[in-house]
């Protein structure tokens, strides 16, 4: 495998494992602090891998490909959670400087482990189990009510691996993966249906050196399990809540011996008996997040320069949103697969529009892209990113 190349003047090199848009959009922020990214991308066409002039194509569970990826790079980090644990352990004892630290990322790649983590220290959690049984689903169904929400504790992402179900027989073909090879090998994670006032992210970045920053706590919209709108700063949301949550996410991130950007996905919930404003945790991401792609445009250090900062053990940035209000709206594929007209389009229609496509191949539902806008009436915002991203995807066309 050849050499990344070093900018002049002692900079370093930072390997992402993995071509998706995450590490794409590490780009503009590498080259604007010099320092050379390096990715291991899935195909010489990936997202990242369109942009990055070192990008050796490489398999993320071989540990031979990662090895010899790593070892042209200062610090490595990822762009997804699914390198396997092996694979980490044997970057770490060849010596790499991972981050977030295979010990973390445990906790990101394993919601059965993430459960089991967060309730020892205390944070709150929808209530849960772990089942291995149709019969360990009925005992849970009959404390907490159904239905119930079952997730396959690995592999899962964009509501995919997470099922609502209204009897044990609608996860009988995860049950029956129960201890074999695999996403369900320690059993289906199962969880109270959380009647949640809508879903709220914290996002912080902390450093080896135990730095850390905030963004304001955001309110983010799924649809079919895909979040589809960002909020920043989620309106109208109780000061004491947002200091709770980001108090959480920060101590979360020392607890788990984070590093880098993370992402605690919450819900917020009304306490049964006063009424006020709480939180349960969902789940967590160790690297930059869909709901900090807000902060690339709105914040004075969005999320993929402070990824960088942070695994580099740079001082970080400023978190501070630029704007009262910045709307971010994913850009889901639809029916056409020509984005260039679509996008001359919307840029006419909003020049203070903010676009951003990740190169990838228009396929009904996937995430290629989003937009952001930033202001002041929130209202206005929504409309103009909701349009964008509608007309991108071909759902309107005026
Ligand atoms: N316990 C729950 N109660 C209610 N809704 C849930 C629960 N868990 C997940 N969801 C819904 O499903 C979405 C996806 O679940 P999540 O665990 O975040 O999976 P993924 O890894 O696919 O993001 C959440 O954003 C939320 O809308
Ligand atoms: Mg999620």
């Amino acid at each position: 495998m050849t050499s990344p190349q070093r900018a002049p003047g002692g900079f370093p090199v930072v390997g992402v494992i993995g071509g998706g848009q995450l590490a794409r959009m590490c780009a503009g922020p590498a080259a604007e602090l010099s320092i050379t990214l390096s990715v291991l991308s899935e195909a010489p066409d990936a997202a990242a891998a369109q942009v990055v002039p070192h990008s050796p194509v490489g398999d993320h569970t071989d540990v031979d490909d990662v090895l010899d990826f790593a070892r042209h790079c200062d610090v490595v980090t990822f762009d997804h959670e699914h390198v396997p644990p092996a694979v980490l352990e044997a970057l770490v004892s060849s010596g790499v400087a991972l981050h977030p630290t295979p010990e973390a990322l445990r906790f990101a790649q394993d919601k059965l482990a993430m459960r089991e983590r967060l309730t020892t220290i205390g944070v709150a959690c929808p209530r849960w189990a772990r089942a291995r049984t149709a019969a360990e689903v009925e005992d849970f169904a009959e404390q907490v009510g159904w239905p119930v929400v079952a997730k396959t504790p690995r592999g899962g992402y964009d509501g995919k691996g997470v099922r609502v179900i209204g009897s044990a027989a609608e996860v009988a073909d995860w049950l029956d993966q129960v201890g074999a090879p695999g996403a369900l090998h320690d059993g289906v994670l199962l969880e109270e249906k959380v009647d949640f006032v809508r879903e709220l992210a914290v996002l912080i970045a902390r450093s080896p050196s135990n730095q850390a920053a905030a963004w304001p706590v955001v309110e983010t919209v799924q649809t079919d399990g895909i979040c589809t709108e960002v909020l920043a700063p989620a309106p109208g949301l109780d000061p004491d809540l947002a200091a709770v949550a980001t108090e959480a996410g920060l101590r979360i991130a020392e607890e788990l011996g984070v590093t880098g950007v993370f992402a605690v996905e919450m819900f917020e919930v009304r306490d049964p008996g006063s009424g006020a404003a709480a939180y349960v945790v969902n789940e967590l991401a160790m690297r930059p997040h869909n709901s900090g792609h807000w902060s690339m445009d709105g914040a004075v250090t969005g999320q993929f320069e402070q990824h960088l900062r942070a695994v580099l053990d740079l001082p970080l940035g400023a978190p501070t949103p630029r704007a009262p209000w910045t709307v971010m709206a994913n850009v889901l594929g639809g029916d056409y697969p020509d984005l260039y007209p679509a996008y001359r389009h919307i840029m006419a229609r909003d020049p203070a529009l903010k676009v951003h496509l990740y190169g990838k191949a228009v396929r009904p539902g996937r995430k290629i892209g989003h937009v952001t806008v930033s202001g002041t009436d929130l209202d206005d915002l929504r409309e103009r990113a909701r349009h964008a991203a509608d007309y991108l995807a071909g759902v309107i066309t005026e």
